[in-house]
């Protein structure tokens, strides 16, 4: 099987062949989604709530990250692994480049960073220095106190227009790959549009060129709530790799994300 790789990613989108994702954190689940035939596995911070049980991402450590992407890697054959930088690893750029080669040696390969173009200058300096990023724009969970909560993004017109712009500008500084997270399906629709690179939804409708899910929700068993965005593939298949399965058809041929998983 060939490997994934950010031309490959590329490629699918110039298709119109929608990319499949999910995280993961350890060897196992790792192995089963790779044979699964999933396209690209994050290491997310989302392990602060779901594997550590906090409230939020703001507590997770580089070294956090690094010990799962270790672990992910170890169980990869083919899929495309980028991990997550964590909370204020990235608040300069010299920061930045110290903590991302720690998780491109973990075996990332790309790292994440959530932010618009206050990022560009680092963006284009990880690039410079060999490390391949992914944006994440809409609802950037590390800035949930500055937002007052987990809410969609985007949802008035100027704020809408200023994602846009900021989509572009990450581009333009260098990204390969963007998350887009819970934003209402139309500007999920216009980022994916205006965009070369491929954009991942996550709550972003079904008009992105792929999508992410937290695997916990995707399988039902996180510990504190189901997002609207989410579905319960294992509650339809009661089987671990069936839902896997399952979730990877409904992305490719468009039954998920349906309306019942989007925002307006
Ligand atoms: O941390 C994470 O799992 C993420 C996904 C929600 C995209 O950033």
């Amino acid at each position: 099987m060939k490997k994934v790789t950010v031309s490959s990613l590329l490629k699918k989108k110039q298709a119109g062949e929608k990319i499949t994702s999910l995280t993961a954190y350890d060897a196992s689940f790792a192995k089963m989604f790779d044979e699964q035939g999933i396209d690209a596995m994050l290491i997310g911070d989302s392990l602060g709530m779901v594997l550590q049980g906090q409230d939020d991402t703001l507590p997770v450590t580089v070294d956090d990250i690094a010990y799962h992407t270790r672990s992910v890697r170890s169980g990869t054959s083919r899929a495309f692994v980028l991990a997550d930088m964590p909370f204020m690893s990235y608040a300069t750029p010299e920061q930045t480049y110290t903590n991302a080669a720690i998780l491109m040696a973990a075996g990332a390969s790309m790292v994440k960073l959530e932010g618009g173009s206050w990022l560009c200058e680092t963006i284009s300096g990880l690039n410079q220095r060999g490390v391949p990023v992914c944006g994440h724009l809409g609802l950037t969970p590390q800035s949930v106190h500055v937002f007052g909560g987990f809410k969609v993004q985007g949802r008035e017109a100027s704020q809408a227009e200023h994602l846009l712009a900021e989509a572009q500008a990450l581009e333009e500084a260098g990204i390969q790959l963007l998350v887009l997270e819970c934003v209402p399906s139309s500007l999920g629709k216009a980022i994916s549009e205006a965009l070369t690179i491929p954009v991942i939804g996550i709550g972003a409708g079904k008009d992105t060129d792929g999508q992410i899910l937290v695997m916990h929700d995707m399988f039902g068993i996180s510990a504190n709530y189901m997002p609207k965005f989410s579905k319960n593939y294992l509650k339809e298949t009661g089987d671990m790799r069936e839902a896997v399965s399952q979730y990877i058809s409904e992305v490719q041929d468009g039954t998920f994300p349906s309306a019942e998983h989007s925002f307006e």
